[in-house]
């Protein structure tokens, strides 16, 4: 059986019992999969134009939807050959702030904050002239290259490869005994990984990877100039197999799942790599090197390793020193030679993309304290200075990621990220992403769209709907009260785009567990949220908040806005850092041996936080000045 894919126009067969989702995946059409497949998402509706499916489950489908074909791609078999179109809220598509860039590095931010560390990397090229071998100097190849590396081994022992050894005595050979040796630094011990022919060690690269459960991002890194020369981003493979962690770690469970994510995600970094060595015009063989940061369970999965403990109280992961690996051993073909370098995790839900961020940022440098937050599914939270760190994690939910939210999308083309509601009529003013016709509504906009909502008195301080204004934007829906944000004939849906009061629950919960997980560090330690002196603010999605409208809602405390500063992307910042010197690896390694991991899931106090905070700002509100001050004024007006 065939089955072809509207509008992209691929095709993959399709196996006996296997369903929708599994086949678009293999045909590389990306299917919104929030809950990995369970059915209750509603997120890979499809619409089946010619064919037959057998469908289990028909989930949180419309009436008028089934009547009119859909169904959803994981609740549906192919019984026949299909044709199936995957309309534009179901696509995930990897265009808008996604897309893949080629820097003009000399204005890059992170080239800036490259240009001052010392070229220190893991793997290390030396160029050496070996005396040729006569009948008076019989040694071998091996003894011979040792004796011309000695001076530059610092007193460390010298190991090789059996590939090193292999290719060694054609090398030395074609380079007239002129050659670049390849050395890789692990436990004080020198491996020789390679030689090559000549002088090679100005050609001398390391990707460095932020391994992110939504977005993956390579760069390709010059170690001689300290320069990035190439960079491009893609969704994580494992997308189509579970939106989040969670879904991820269900879907590892099942039959071959763990291979399958394992495979998704080295099939991404493998794309990824094609890209990046196609712009630099460089091939494979120059470079040595990857540094990975991720969370913890993707961590896990790159390295084929089952995070299924990580749910599960209490809560442990296998491993938090993950092991240097080649690249073939994990399956990646692009890089197949290259050392796999990984940042250290915390916690199972504090990652190595966090102390990456960290070893990146400002957090280490001085005695000021210093708040790092990381927002996504998880709010990841550092509290600390150089001398001691404590950390948390809590689970806010996708929602700022524009799941479980009815229209809510991820950072795409024509998704809604400013909202403004107009006093008086309560006419909507937004912007959307690259300014295309809205498709739904994204983190930054949803955040947005609650403060707005709040100020305009759309929502109550719990977060429902004032029926009493009268308005046709406030309305029932088939989802219960909503508010129209969008009206349908300028969508590109050509329906209407809402935000229910259901909606508005799930991204008070969210916003609550993050003020909660702040408040609940900051008192641990006896101290006042007035004593933070920075706040960090990490991760590309923190990149695009309001700080104003995060503090009206109460996501984020309510401190002066000069003391927010936005890192963007830490986990990447840390992993290219780490690909020039190494030093950042071991600070890593240090910061997650010291750091003191609160559990969150076992502390009282933070669930008593939580429940205060689900208000709009929070319960206390005097804990939001700015806030109070601004409605009061808005009331003058
Ligand atoms: Fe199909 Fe969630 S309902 S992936």
């Amino acid at each position: 059986m065939k089955v072809f894919f509207k509008p992209t126009n691929r095709s993959s067969k399709a196996g006996s019992k296997e369903n929708l989702l599994e086949v678009a995946t293999r045909a590389d059409v990306h299917i919104n999969a929030s809950c990995g497949g369970q059915g209750t998402c509603g997120k890979c509706k499809v619409l089946v134009e010619d064919g037959k499916v057998k469908t289990k489950s028909t989930g949180n489908l419309t009436n008028k939807e089934i009547a009119n074909g859909y169904v959803l791609a994981c609740q549906s078999e192919v019984v026949t050959d299909l044709v199936v179109d995957v309309p534009l809220e179901s696509e995930l598509i990897s265009k808008g702030r996604t897309k893949i860039n080629t820097l003009v590095s000399s204005n890059d931010y992170i080239e800036k904050q490259l240009r001052g560390l010392s070229v220190n990397p893991l793997v290390v090229k030396k160029y050496v002239e070996l005396d040729p071998p006569s009948l008076a100097d019989s040694v071998s190849d091996q003894v011979r290259l040792q004796r011309a590396l000695r001076p530059h081994l610092q007193g460390r022992k010298l190991s090789f490869s059996n590939t090193s050894l292999r290719q060694l005595a054609k090398v030395v050979r074609q380079g007239d005994w002129k050659v670049t040796a390849s050395l890789f630094l692990e436990d004080g011990v020198y491996r020789l990984i390679k030689t090559e022919v000549g002088d090679t060690s100005n050609e001398h690269y390391a990707f460095a990877l932020d391994l992110g459960t939504t977005t993956c991002v390579l760069k390709l890194v010059d170690l001689v100039s300290k320069k990035v020369i190439a960079e491009a981003s893609a969704y994580n493979g494992q997308i189509s197999c579970g939106e989040d962690v969670i879904s991820r770690m269900v879907y590892a469970k099942k039959g071959n799942g763990l291979e399958i994510l394992q495979h998704r995600a080295t099939e991404t970094i493998d794309k990824l790599i094609r890209r990046v060595l196609r712009r630099a015009k460089i091939t494979a063989e120059k470079v040595s090197l990857l540094v990975v940061a991720g969370n913890t369970v993707m961590t896990h999965l790159l390295f084929g390793i089952s995070p299924e403990h990580i749910r599960e109280t209490p809560y442990i992961p296998v491993f938090r020193f993950p092991p240097v690996v080649i690249g073939k051993e994990i399956g990646l073909n692009q890089a197949a030679d290259v050392r796999v370098v990984a940042f250290p995790c915390v916690a199972s839900y504090l990652g190595g993309d966090i102390t990456s961020g960290i070893v990146a940022s400002d957090l280490l440098s001085g005695r000021e304290l210093s708040l790092y937050i990381d927002i996504g599914t998880n709010g990841e939270i550092v509290l600390g200075n150089s001398e001691w760190l404590l950390g948390c994690s809590c689970s806010a939910g996708p929602a700022f990621e524009g799941a479980g939210v009815k229209d809510g999308v991820r950072s795409i083309d024509g998704a809604i990220e400013r909202v403004i509601i107009e006093k008086d009529s309560y006419e909507t003013v937004f912007e959307t992403i690259n300014s295309k016709m809205p498709v739904g509504i994204c983190g930054s906009g949803l955040i947005d769209l609650l403060a707005e909502m709040f100020m305009a008195g759309v929502v109550d301080k719990r977060g429902k709907m004032n029926r009493d204004l009268g308005i046709d934007r406030i309305r029932k829906g088939d989802y219960g009260w909503e508010f129209v944000v969008a009206w349908g004939n300028v969508t590109a849906k050509g329906r209407d785009i809402v935000i229910t009061e259901v909606d508005v629950d799930n991204l008070m919960r969210a916003k609550a567990a993050v003020y909660a997980g702040i408040t609940t560090l900051v008192d641990s330690v006896g101290l006042k949220l007035s004593n933070i002196d920075q706040i960090l603010i990490a991760g590309s999605f923190g990149n695009y908040i309001r700080i104003q409208e995060a503090v009206t809602i109460g996501l984020l405390p309510d401190l002066p806005a000069e003391k927010f500063k936005f890192v963007g992307n830490g986990s990447l910042l840390g992993s290219t850092k780490a690909a020039i010197d190494s030093g950042f690896l071991r600070r890593a390694e240090e910061i997650s041996k010291n750091i003191s991991y609160q559990e969150l899931s076992a502390d009282n106090k933070f669930m008593d936080r939580y429940v205060s905070a689900l208000f709009l700002p929070h319960t206390n509100e005097t804990l939001f000045p700015s806030v109070k001050s601004r409605q009061e004024l808005q009331r003058v007006s």
